[in-house]
């Protein structure tokens, strides 16, 4: 299996909707993922993509964590994220793996993609909201150094449920961005992963 990041196109709404109506209460309506892909000057959507039949990464262990994680059947997409970039601020506005490949690290990829295209945005932070009650997640954000800023009190209307704010700094930390970029790397590295989203160019309409 080989591993693709790249910018979320109309085609993967499907399969993208499939995973969101499982992972989240409400889920995003396919008509908001094609305001995000085709509308929005500021959002930069990813999709992590896998194609089987080529070569896994090499090493035993990454070919043992490959054969481990094979998706199901006519599955492309195994995760996907929404990062909106507007002055300097970039905004986690969505996160998600498939369900089936939870714990294989693709959601620490797709998310440590979105964070390299906000380093390579020239972003001086970011920021996120997430459920109190969603310890999987935080710990993913906070393994990247992310903290809790703050409280949104029932910021979750389907059950009235708070939100932590988080915050990255980026700017005026110290060998943040290097030390990132080295890992970034090496995660890329370790699953194989052909990166085609972080340092792109913002796709042109048709190619959508
Ligand atoms: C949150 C989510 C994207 C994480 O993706 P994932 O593919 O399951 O996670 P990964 O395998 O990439 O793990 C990355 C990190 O997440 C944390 N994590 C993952 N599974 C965990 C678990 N079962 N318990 C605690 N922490 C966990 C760990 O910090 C892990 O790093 P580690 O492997 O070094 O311990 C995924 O669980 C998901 O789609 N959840 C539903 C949607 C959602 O809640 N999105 C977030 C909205 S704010």
């Amino acid at each position: 299996m080989s591993l693709t990041l790249r910018y979320m196109r109309n085609a993967d709404i499907p399969e993208v909707m499939a995973i969101e109506q499982v992972s989240f209460n409400p889920p995003w309506t396919a008509r908001s993922y094609s305001y995000e892909i085709n509308e929005s000057t500021y959002s930069h959507m990813v999709a992590l993509e896998h194609s089987n039949g080529q070569s896994a990464p090499a090493g035993w262990k990454k070919l043992l964590g490959a054969i481990a994680a094979q998706p199901p059947a006519n599955t492309k997409i195994v995760g996907y994220g929404g990062l909106w970039f507007i002055s300097g601020e970039g905004h986690i506005s969505t996160i998600a793996s498939h369900p089936d490949m939870r714990g294989h690290g693709y959601g620490e990829l797709v998310f440590a993609a979105m964070l390299h295209r906000s380093i390579t945005l020239d972003a001086d932070y970011m920021i996120l909201e997430v459920r109190v009650s969603n310890v999987v997640a935080q710990n993913l954000y906070k393994k990247y150094g992310f903290r809790v800023e703050g409280v949104k009190p029932k910021y979750y209307q389907s059950n009235n449920e708070d939100a932590y704010d988080m915050r990255l700094q980026i700017r005026g930390v110290r060998d943040f961005v290097p030390r990132f970029n080295e890992r970034y790397a090496e995660l890329l590295d370790r699953h194989g992963v052909i990166d085609l989203y972080s340092t792109a160019e913002f796709p042109a309409k048709e190619s959508r």
